[in-house]
């Protein structure tokens, strides 16, 4: 198998070790993201393509009193991230599961966060931007910002209050 297909859909021990290498990898970008996202107490986040769970982590250390979800299609990385964030599973809800069907009606969620996987999501992929505005979102603004070496593209998006 391409390895970098383990990158895209962890399966089986390769996909397990690849979480292990992108745990540390990811984590300062990630932790960028949940700052950015500065979530207001009580509020209800979704992450998406959680990976091996770090980001899951970061929101429930940092905001004690979030309930928390994520979504991702990948058994090897449902299975890392459980055993991560083992010490929270009262308020993190984990679901196998695509951007493209995720299992819970519109209006769920405050606030969804995705770090380096929304280039995977279909049919986002090459038009996360106009498919935000066309959803309906506020504010869409997306800049690059300098990461690991290279660059990361930042995509932030408001749903505003009916
Ligand atoms: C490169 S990893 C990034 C993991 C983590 N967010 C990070 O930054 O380290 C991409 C993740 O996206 C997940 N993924 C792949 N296709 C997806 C899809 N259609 N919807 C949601 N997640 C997807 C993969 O299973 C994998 O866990």
């Amino acid at each position: 198998m391409d390895p970098t297909r383990q990158f895209t859909l962890p399966r089986g021990l390769g996909g397990t070790l690849v979480g292990a290498l992108m745990a540390p990898m990811n984590a300062t970008q990630i932790r960028t993201c949940v700052a950015d996202l500065a979530p207001e107490p009580g509020e209800h986040i979704l992450e998406i393509g959680f990976g091996p769970g770090i980001g899951l982590t970061a929101l429930a250390e940092t905001h004690p009193d979030l309930r928390i979800a994520g979504a991702d299609p990948s058994e090897a990385m449902a299975a890392a991230a459980r055993r991560r964030v083992r010490r929270h599973r009262d308020r993190i809800e984990l679901r196998q599961a695509t951007a493209g069907e995720l299992p819970w009606p519109d209006g769920t969620f405050d606030a969804v966060c995705a770090t380096n996987s929304a280039q995977l999501w279909q049919p986002l992929d090459e038009s996360l931007l106009p498919a935000l505005n066309k959803a309906g979102f506020a504010d869409v603004r997306a800049d690059w910002r300098p990461s690991k070496g290279a660059r990361a593209l930042y995509v932030r998006a408001v749903n505003p209050p009916v």
